[in-house]
């Protein structure tokens, strides 16, 4: 545990020194859970979000983009659910005084049992050496198969207390378990309470005929409200998906855990309207081409697993969980979601207007089903930077710190260094730039020897760096230094663009799906 929280700080300051994540408002001590994204981490957001966008829109026919307002009439809200059912169980201790999820305090309980499974895997490892099979050894060391019984028993009931809303049985649990507060380290604990997550706000002039609206606590309501129209100007024909990223916002009680859990997010989602009766089918195809593309970023298959739900959300017939492991462990990451009929059926009766589908094929109206899938968009950032940043040890003895960003996601693609600040270098360095720019995002820097100009961009993710030395001034060739292997060869100024776009185009990785 120890480790994983001196992993985590390393990212949270890397975060900050490289440019990447700013607290919010920083100046007046920050807000908590609200964060700001600074020069390199807007770009390696907005490259997330493309990266998505690409995969989900521009790939498929049958799946159209949207964007819709944040604001929506109050209602929504009522008719999705949100207004009765969108809250979190919440304890406080009575001597820390500091409120905590329930939920998640027995979680953390269960991600310690999950560490101690891991030091019984390493330990193997070390004994057993390269003959090690750790699937094997985690599906019949009896160490291990009781920590997992332990973990399963434990989750079994907490799903199916909160299925059942036994708040009481939530507590008991936590009580058994004997769980202390993390910062007065007493069990001294008040009953379990529901606590709604909206953000309300108003909208008008005058405090008599303001209206009550609240933040949207998700992009999928401005799909839903739409579907009839989208569907209808872009004759679309079931089976067919609509998409969006945009802002949500929830008041999140347990805030940390840095942009894994904020109260301004942004999430990625795809609604995908179906007919009713194909969901189990739909939900299979949507969780494996889900996982696909997460696996298409190369941050290791290991990293990812599924986790099926207990406690199905007020809308869901199944639902299950992309996570990852972040440096605390493994948590959702992206959810994919059988939704029924619920949320159209609520739409048309609070607002009086039909949303059914008529299907031309078998002649008949109904109301769809959707399948979707809702990825934050502040999660992947953390999951693929976190992944990133590692320290190296080097042969002469030295370490470097690289963040090896996947390539197509870089904020930066290639630095171009002159390698003296004289002799017409910079010139030539900067004619590179010039050109590369109408391609790529790329970073001219003349400052310090080039080693430590290396060492700069290692730190920052840039996957090429480009030195401009005498020889270029004679051959017009240039070495191009590798992130990740470090490897330098000498290439004509011309073939550059071919080499870099071979590496990030966006087409070469989902291709990879
Ligand atoms: N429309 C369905 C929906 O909103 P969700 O599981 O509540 O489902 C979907 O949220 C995704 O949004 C999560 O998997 C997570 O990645 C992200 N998310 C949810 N709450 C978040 C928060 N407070 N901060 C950052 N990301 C969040």
């Amino acid at each position: 545990m120890a480790n994983q929280d001196d992993q985590f700080k390393k990212v949270i300051s890397h975060a900050k020194e490289y440019g990447y994540v700013f607290q919010s408002s920083e100046i007046y001590d920050g807000l908590s859970a609200v964060y700001d994204y600074a020069q390199n981490g807007a770009e390696l957001k907005k490259n997330i979000r493309d990266y998505w966008w690409k995969a989900m829109v521009q790939m498929h026919d049958n799946i159209v983009g949207i964007d819709t307002a944040i604001f929506m009439h109050p209602t929504t809200w009522k008719a999705s659910g949100h207004v009765d059912a969108f809250s979190d169980p919440l304890i406080d201790n009575k001597d820390s005084k500091k409120r905590y999820r329930a939920d998640v305090l027995v979680e953390d309980y269960c991600l310690k049992i999950e560490a101690k499974i891991e030091k019984e895997v390493k330990k193997a490892e070390k004994r057993f050496g390269d003959s090690f099979n750790k699937a094997e050894f985690i599906a019949t060391n009896p160490r291990v198969l009781g920590y997992q019984e332990k973990i399963d028993t434990i989750l079994s009931r907490l799903g199916k207390s909160l299925e059942a809303e036994d708040l009481a049985d939530v507590k008991a649990l936590i009580e058994e378990l004997e769980i202390a507060c993390p910062l007065s380290g007493s069990r001294n604990w008040t009953d379990v309470k529901q606590f709604n997550l909206m953000f309300g706000t108003k909208l008008g002039a005058s405090a008599e005929t303001a209206m009550d609206l609240y933040l949207r606590p998700e992009t999928a309501q401005g799909i839903f409200v739409n579907f009839l129209n989208v569907q209808k100007t872009g004759r679309m024909k079931i089976p067919f998906g609509i998409a969006q990223t945009g802002k949500a916002f929830r008041n999140e009680i347990v805030a940390r855990q840095f942009i894994f859990r904020m109260r301004e997010f942004e999430q990625m989602e795809m609604q995908f309207f179906i007919k009713p009766g194909t969901q189990k089918k739909w939900f299979e195809h949507w969780k494996e081409t889900r996982m696909k593309w997460h696996l298409s970023l190369g941050m290791g298959e290991d990293n990812y697993r599924f986790h099926d739900h207990e406690k199905l959300a007020h809308y869901a017939d199944a639902a299950t969980d992309i996570e990852f492991k972040f440096p605390f462990g493994f948590k959702e990451l992206e959810g994919i979601h059988s939704r029924t009929d619920f949320d159209l059926k609520a739409h048309e009766e609070h607002s009086g207007k039909k949303l059914q589908y008529f299907d031309h094929e078998e002649n008949k109206s109904y109301t769809p089903y959707v399948l979707e899938t809702s990825i934050g968009l502040d999660r992947m950032f953390l999951a693929v930077f976190s992944n990133a940043l590692m320290e190296e040890e080097l042969e002469n003895n030295t370490t470097r710190t690289v963040l090896k960003l996947p390539a197509v996601l870089a904020p930066v693609k290639a630095a171009v260094f002159p390698l003296v600040k004289k002799d017409g270098l910079p010139e030539v360095a900067k004619e590179i730039i010039e050109d590369l720019k109408w391609d790529f995002n790329v970073f001219y820097d003349e400052k310090d020897a080039v080693g430590k100009r290396y060492r700069r961009q290692d730190a920052n993710g840039t996957p090429f760096c480009i030195t401009v030395d005498h020889q270029t001034l004679e051959d017009k060739t240039v070495t191009i230094r590798h992130r990740d292997t470090m490897e330098q060869s000498r290439v004509a100024i011309s073939e550059l663009k071919d080499i870099i776009k071979k590496e990030v185009d966006v087409k070469e990785w989902l291709m990879k799906m």
